[in-house]
């Protein structure tokens, strides 16, 4: 586990090697809730386990759920899906805006009040954008001002939905598609820029019908979920920084095992690739629903890119450390249609340009977009503003820094890469606690 607050790194050798990363966090917190709600034991192999998760663990188990960890697995005891229990205290979702949005669908959908919290960042995170179509499916939710702590009331009398969402986020599509879960009639969820779909994959692997017809999800919910096992691969969102490190760190040759390949997800090798990354995929294969393999990176030369549109919600985890990546190019690149960064777990456009400039490179914001023109980075000490991506982005700047980069703030690595700092040592970075 990270348990520092700062870190410090000291340059790097190159990085050489196998790496293994942690199991992918979207799919973990899915195969939890979804596991959750199938009649009998489900075993989930290889999850993620961080902060985020337990809480979704813990949230689960509040709910009446029994979860017990084997080795490197969890045993989920699902209660089918009329089965969950009215917690009897707050259900904490710590940082997780993933775990607050999905829950909160099912929570909704319950006869039972509870209410669901978390820190402070993620009480400052927009929650209206559930909480609106959640109404129209008949649920009764009191927040701060569009915002958690969220009340949920009891339930009596709840519909189905048909919506459209103007924002390209896994988190509204999927908690809409969890509430559906519990309605008796047909909903339709559909979403103008298609995002991540674990949900409707997991919940086709665990025998649901749904209806797939380009952005729409049209499904019928009151049916029991069917017990199975499920592997989950390893995150690319965390592989990508390792990925990153090795493209701009000179000599660099790393395999990074079992990563998963959802072309939602993919968007980061894509663009990499056009800037002249040399990155192969060397064993692709199915696991359970989803695809996976081997990616091979090398140092490369890499070239700015411009960016905007449907790419932005394929890498949108990614743009912290893309941004790194950029700003050792020579020349401009650009991004556009990012205001989504605003809202997650810090504004990351604000923490990204305040870091950038620190390091001595030259950065331009507005809204809704970023321009980053390449340079070389100095070092200094760097505010991660308590985001875990922001934090890890700059320890690998700190790989080819003229200077130490040392990073604060960085504990909440451990929300969804606790072993960060041992996978980087194992890889030849000078990293240090201090
Ligand atoms: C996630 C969706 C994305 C992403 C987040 C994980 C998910 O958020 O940023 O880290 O697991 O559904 P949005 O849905 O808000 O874009």
């Amino acid at each position: 586990m990270v348990d520092s607050h700062n870190l410090i790194v000291n340059g790097s050798k190159k990085i050489f090697g196998e790496i293994y990363i942690p199991g992918d966090k979207s799919i973990t917190h899915r195969a939890i809730i979804l596991a959750s709600l199938c009649k009998g034991k489900v075993k989930i192999e290889s999850p993620l386990f961080s902060e985020d998760c337990n809480n979704t663990i813990q949230i689960m188990q509040s709910l009446g759920v029994r979860i017990t960890k084997d080795n490197n697995n969890l045993v989920v005891e699902g209660k089918g899906i009329n089965g969950l229990k009215k917690p009897t205290k707050k259900l904490d979702a710590g940082n997780s805006g993933t775990l607050m949005r999905l829950i909160t669908g099912v929570l909704a959908m319950q006869s039972f009040e509870s209410i669901v919290t978390g820190d402070k960042s993620l009480q400052g995170r927009p929650m209206e954008r559930i909480i609106e179509p959640l109404k129209s499916m008949g649920a009764n939710i009191i927040s701060n001002k569009g915002k958690a702590p969220l009340n949920i009331k009891p339930n009596k009398s709840i519909k189905s939905i048909l919506f459209c969402s103007e924002i390209a986020s896994a988190q509204i599509k999927s908690c809409l598609i969890l509430a559906a879960l519990f309605v008796n009639e047909q909903s339709v969820i559909e979403e103008i820029t298609s995002t991540r779909d674990h949900t409707e994959l997991l919940l086709e692997y665990f025998g649901h019908t749904i209806e797939r017809i380009n952005n729409k999800i049209i499904i019928t919910g009151g049916k029991d979920l069917k017990c199975k096992q499920i592997l989950i691969p390893s995150d690319i969102s965390s592989a990508a920084f390792f990925i990153i490190g090795a493209l701009i760190k000179k000599d660099s040759n790393i395999i990074i095992k079992n990563i998963g390949l959802n072309p939602h997800r993919t968007g980061i090798l894509e663009v990499l690739t056009k800037m002249g990354a040399d990155i192969k995929i060397i064993n692709k294969y199915m696991i359970g629903a989803e695809p996976a393999g081997d990616i091979q990176v090398k140092h490369s030369k890499l070239e700015p890119i411009k960016l905007s549109g449907e790419i932005i919600s394929k890498l949108i985890d990614e743009l912290p450390i893309l941004f790194i990546a950029c700003a050792t190019c020579s020349g401009v690149s650009e991004f556009s249609n990012i205001k989504e960064l605003r809202y997650k777990e810090s504004d990351r456009i604000k923490s990204m340009e305040a870091g950038l400039r620190k390091l001595g490179i030259e950065v331009s914001s507005t809204e809704n977009s970023f321009k980053i023109k390449g340079g070389k980075f100095g070092g200094g000490i760097i505010d991660s503003f308590n985001d875990h991506r922001v934090a890890m982005s700059f320890i690998i700047a700190g790989l080819i820094s003229a200077k130490p980069v040392t990073v604060t703030n960085t504990l909440n690595i451990n929300t969804s890469f606790p072993n960060f700092y041992s996978v980087l040592r194992e890889a030849g970075v000078e990293i240090y606690r201090i």
